[in-house]
């Protein structure tokens, strides 16, 4: 059974074959659908490229730039007209927010992670879900750094608290439209991201210990979590944070 088939989801993030966003590529495509690919910026695109060929579907979309934004969902709605979903894996803050104390937290280092790791889904959604013309489901990619006090991640918990809060928002407004939105709280995986937060090897390690059976959580397997969000599967889903974290959150 092919549960995406003859969807169109934009999935953003993928920055390497380590990231999240390129599991989710992998098993929204596994089930059928057609990705339409974003970058960030020229560096990311050439990681993409390696990745996916020439000849996938890529557009440029830096989401620190609300011109960058409506310039590439015009030039998507242009090629595609419509989408059925989005897969929101993008985060941001400087290493100096990913240590130490919060009260060293700087107003810049702040409005920087807040606007690059949590605003970004309001203003992608925005344009996203008029293009939703037949309903659709957008994904963003959370930590249970959000709820509690991870050492290190800082900055990053609070982005990811106003990210979740934004789905409940979100998937409310966006209901009435057959737009459902969610979050998934990924387990702790070494990514490019991730290595921003000071010793992040003990992020990892306790993602791991705490597993029932000792074994990390995979891309791969937040990926098909995903692909379920994105399916007509989850039609019950609405507004919620569903952990794929190989139970790391119950201890
Ligand atoms: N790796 C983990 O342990 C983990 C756990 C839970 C949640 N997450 C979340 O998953 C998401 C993906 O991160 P990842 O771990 O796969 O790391 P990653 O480094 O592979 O991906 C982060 C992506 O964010 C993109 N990005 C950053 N600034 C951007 C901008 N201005 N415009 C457009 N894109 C921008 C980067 O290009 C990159 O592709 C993030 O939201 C992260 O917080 C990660």
């Amino acid at each position: 059974m092919s549960i995406l088939a003859g969807k169109k989801i934009i999935v953003t993030g993928v920055a390497n074959k380590k990231s999240i966003a390129w599991g989710c590529a992998k098993a929204i495509a596994d089930q059928g659908a057609e990705i339409i690919y974003t970058y960030q910026n020229d560096r990311m695109k050439k990681n993409l490229v390696k990745l996916v060929g020439e000849d996938a579907h890529m557009f440029e979309l830096d989401v620190a730039s609300d011109e960058k934004i409506a310039e590439a969902f015009a030039a998507i709605k242009e090629k595609f007209d419509t989408i059925d979903g989005l897969v929101h894996s993008i985060a941001f803050a400087n290493k100096e927010e990913l240590s130490g104390n919060v009260t060293e937290i700087t107003r810049d280092g702040f409005q920087l992670a807040q606007d690059i790791s949590a605003y970004s889904l309001l203003a992608v959604s925005k344009y996203a879900a008029p293009l939703m013309t037949e309903g659709g489901s957008i994904v963003t990619m959370t930590y249970m750094g959000s709820e509690r006090s991870i050492p290190n991640y800082n900055m990053m918990g609070i982005a990811k608290a106003a990210l979740e809060a934004e789905v409940r928002y979100l998937a409310t407004e966006l209901a009435p439209k057959n737009i459902r939105v969610n979050a998934i709280s990924a387990g702790a995986i070494k990514t490019l991201a991730v290595t921003g937060v000071k010793d992040y090897q003990s992020l990892l390690s306790l993602s791991e210990e705490r597993t029932p059976d000792k074994v990390a959580v995979t891309i791969e397997e937040v990926g098909n979590s995903c692909a379920f969000l994105l399916s007509p599967l989850a039609t019950g889903i609405i507004g919620d944070v569903i952990y794929v974290d190989k139970g790391v959150h119950l201890s």
